[in-house]
């Protein structure tokens, strides 16, 4: 595995260099990696009649940021279910950081390190952000209900928590906002919170689903450095993307899912020049960057293999403070 340590220039997004040799022989389907933090075998899961995940084996590499495409009703959340404890499969075993997770609820597999996120955001509107915050830690915790009731126990907890949520708040903007309740959030802030209290844990492996969507596009770039952001303090990322343009960004490695399968592994250039991902996925759209499609990428921005180098050229604090703007005037919608 190679990856070089990215300077640190204020908040100002960094370029930061892919990381390659990942894997172990040809980039095929369920190809091994050098180092996986998640390996995965049978993992199959039906509705009815109809298949949602049948994964044979996949692994997911260390330390890096691998993205989970494909078309709509691939399985990619339902497989992030799986993973999670949120689902069950029909059968299906998994390991992570060498650990059985098979079985396991879903606030056992965050204390063992395991976190993610929601397509739809699961914020409580009628919590206060900070609210949000704790709550979420608890949750992913298991709180156990009787040391709810020893005061002693928790306030001491809570102050503990509390300084952490503000640490997290501060680093994703929304520190004025503590107080706020999460209703009162731009939908681009939600995600933000979303993946803020998602950190509160100190997780290992983050599986982040949809970031992006619903995001104002001046909001992305704080996302995508965010991601990036955990990667360069060590943890592991697996997001769902529907826009290439970010796939090819920030990830390092491409899982590609069609109709239940895994259909293609690789590099994100290599991946996405892939006759059968091409069919699989891009479709009609393939000779254009889904991020123009969906508006949210300027098309006069950047060349998608350097677009690394174009977001370190441009002001991040600045387009991260028009984003919130613009999303405040539109009243929090
Ligand atoms: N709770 C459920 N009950 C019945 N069918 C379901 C359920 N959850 C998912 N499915 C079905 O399983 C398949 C996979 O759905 P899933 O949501 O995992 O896809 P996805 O790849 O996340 O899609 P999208 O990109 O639209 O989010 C779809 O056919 C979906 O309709
Ligand atoms: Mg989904």
């Amino acid at each position: 595995m190679s990856s070089e340590t990215p300077p640190v220039t204020g908040s100002a997004p960094v370029a930061r260099p892919k990381t390659t040799g990942l894997h172990v022989g040809d980039a095929v389907p369920g190809v091994a990696k050098v180092d996986p933090i998640i390996i995965a075998d049978g993992v199959h899961r039906s509705f009815g009649g109809v298949t949602a995940v049948d994964v044979e084996h996949l692994e997911i590499p260390r330390g890096v940021i691998t993205a989970l495409i494909g078309p709509n009703g691939a399985g990619k959340t339902t497989l992030f279910n799986l993973l999670t404890g949120f689902d069950k499969p029909d059968h299906g075993t998994w390991t992570f950081d060498g650990t059985s997770l098979s079985g396991m609820p879903a606030y056992k597999v965050a204390r063992m390190g395991l976190v993610r996120t929601f397509q739809l955001t699961k914020a409580l509107g009628l919590l206060t952000v900070m609210e949000n915050m704790k709550l979420g830690a608890k949750n992913q915790r298991g709180e156990k209900f009787w040391a709810g009731m020893i005061p002693a126990l928790w306030r001491k907890q809570d102050e503990g928590l509390e300084v952490r949520a503000m640490e997290l708040l501060k680093k994703f903007k929304l520190d004025a906002k503590a107080d706020d309740f999460a209703a009162s959030l731009s939908g681009g802030q939600r995600k933000l919170l979303e993946m803020a209290r998602s950190l509160m844990t100190e997780p290992t492996l983050v599986m982040l689903d949809e970031p992006m969507a619903g995001v104002n596009p001046a909001l992305t770039q704080s996302l995508l450095d965010h991601i990036l952001g955990l990667k360069d303090e060590g943890m592991t990322v697996l997001f769902v993307e529907h826009d290439m343009h970010m796939v090819r960004h920030i990830a390092d490695w491409v899982v590609v899912m069609a109709e239940g399968r895994i259909v293609a592994e690789g590099a994100p250039e290599a991946v996405m020049k892939d006759p059968a991902v091409v069919d699989a996925y891009l479709g009609a759209h393939q000779e254009l960057d889904l991020g123009v499609v969906t508006g949210r990428i300027d098309v006069v921005q950047a060349d998608p293999t350097t677009d690394a180098a174009a977001s370190a050229a441009a002001d991040a604090d600045a387009i991260v403070d028009r984003g919130i703007a613009e999303e405040e005037q539109e009243g929090g919608k």
